[in-house]
Formats: structure tokens, sequence, C-alpha cells
């Protein structure tokens, strides 16, 4: 078998970090909470202004107030939008 390594958890953190760039160019005023009409764009704009938490995008947001079926898009750009802060900071400090 031939050999090579890949550092895949940096791959993977590359990765997540660009995808909260394409978040915003992919249809941000889709509805990501149903029950309660909010838009991705609003979720978004809740993280970017501090929402750190999935319950903080909610208080701020309205998302996830209904049956809870948009929690996990939440989560995801939160951990998008972590990692792209990690990116910003490394690449300052490099
Ligand atoms: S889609 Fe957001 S709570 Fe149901």
């Amino acid at each position: 078998m031939v050999g090579f390594s890949i550092n895949k958890e940096s791959t993977v953190e590359k990765d997540l970090s660009q995808r909260w760039q394409q978040e915003w160019q992919k249809n941000p005023k889709r509805n990501l909470c149903v029950c309660y009409d909010v838009p991705k764009e609003e979720v978004m704009q809740a993280i970017e202004k501090g929402a750190g938490s999935l319950e903080e995008v909610s208080s701020q947001t309205y998302a996830c107030q209904g049956a809870g079926c948009c929690e996990r898009q939440v989560e995801r750009l939160l951990a998008f939008y972590r990692a792209h802060q990690q990116s910003a900071e490394d690449e300052e400090s490099n």
C-alpha cells in the first residue's frame, strides 16, 4: 500500500471556514426556520453580531422556537462561523 499523509483535520477546518462565505451566496433569503418564517440571512446576521449559541440565535431571531426542526441548521451555521473566525485569526497571527 502506498502511504501518504494528509492533515485531514486542517483540511476539514478550512472547508468549514469557507462554508460561511458560501452560505451567504446560497439563497440567503430562504426561510431557514419555516415555523417562524426566519430567513437564513437574519440568522447569519445575528451570528455575525455576536450570537454564539443556539439559545442566543433563537432569542434574537425566533428561529428554533417552533418544533425545533431547524436547530441542526443553526448549529451548522454556528460551526461554519466559528471556523471562519478561527481561520481569520490564524491568518492574522501568521
Ligand atoms: S423550522 Fe425552526 S423551529 Fe421549526
